[in-house]
């Protein structure tokens, strides 16, 4: 496995593969990897000869008052997974690389932002497009692999993808969780003992809307109310948002009649979870 850590050597490297007619897949990581992210490899190398996962942690997408100096970090280990997950590059910059003094470029998806995650974490998304922006332009690839667990992330860069006219397919991968539902997530690590057992709040809270949903109840208010109640039931949780939103606007629906999702923001102690469910018409 290749690991690149200048800008340059990407570009040429990317170039040469591209040259020689290689299939270039990347997977954009913020490192600490758990089988979710294995899990967009692996659906990564069955799209491309060559599977690219970058690893930054991207001050840029973290507010002033949040954990980009604690976010865990962990080279070894993940070089170590990348490895057996057959990966054959890591694009690894420091951030000097990234944001070279004086740098002043970004890239808004305006409208998209301004509702769920983005409210409540002002400027993030404007520093995940920008740097999925220049992630994509390093490493030249032809797919990208995004996963659901990030669902407006998702919807935002595939937005840029369009509005922007990059020529890369976007490729979504479901969510993967631990084996009480909930959601993997590199931030899980900040959960102690009793703020684990309370973050399963989260997923149970959405699979029981996603029963009510399945056994027909279309309305909105009332999958968020059996959601709510769950999580309202455990003292450590406090919730930042549950809505349920139109899967490619991400309008909030009052009454379902197309494909929606169900996404969710709650503190456990001072980790922000996030997880949502798609909620498919039959
Ligand atoms: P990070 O949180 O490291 O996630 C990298 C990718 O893994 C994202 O596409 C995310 O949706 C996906 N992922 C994380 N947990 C997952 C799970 N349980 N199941 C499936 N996929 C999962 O998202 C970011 O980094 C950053 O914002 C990034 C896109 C790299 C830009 O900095």
């Amino acid at each position: 496995m290749e690991v690149v850590c200048r800008i340059a050597d990407m570009h040429r490297r990317a170039e040469e593969l591209r040259i020689h007619g290689k299939k270039i897949a990347l997977v954009p990581t913020m490192g600490y990897l758990h089988n979710g992210h294995v899990s967009l490899m692996q659906i990564a190398r069955d799209h491309a000869d060559v599977v690219i996962v970058s690893l930054f942690v991207n001050p840029l997408q973290f507010g002033p008052h949040e954990d980009y100096a604690r976010y865990p970090r962990d080279w070894d280990r993940d070089i170590a997974i990348m490895n057996s997950a057959g990966v054959d590059m890591v694009f690894a910059p420091s951030v000097e690389e990234m944001y070279p003094n004086g740098f002043q470029t970004t890239v808004t998806v305006s409208r998209l932002t301004k509702t769920l995650c983005g409210l409540s974490r002002p400027g993030h998304f404007e520093g995940v497009t920008t740097v999925v922006a220049k992630l994509f332009l390093c490493t030249k690839p032809h797919v990208a692999v995004f996963g659901e667990k990030d669902f407006q992330q998702l919807v935002v860069i595939r937005r840029m993808v369009h509005d922007l006219g990059f020529d890369i397919q976007i490729i979504p991968a479901p969510i993967v969780r631990e084996s009480d539902g909930l959601a993997m997530s590199s931030r899980n690590t900040y959960l102690n003992p009793a703020e684990r057992q309370a973050a399963r709040c989260l997923s149970q809270s959405l699979f029981a809307a996603q029963k009510l949903f399945e056994e027909g109840q279309r309305n909105a208010a009332t999958l968020i109310e059996c959601a709510r109640a769950r999580i309202e039931a455990e003292p450590l949780a406090r919730i930042d948002y549950i809505k349920i939103c139109d899967a490619t606007t991400l309008d909030e629906v009052t009454t379902i009649t197309r494909d929606a999702v169900m996404p969710l923001a709650v503190y456990i102690g001072k980790a922000r979870l996030i997880d949502n469910v798609v909620l498919r018409l039959p």
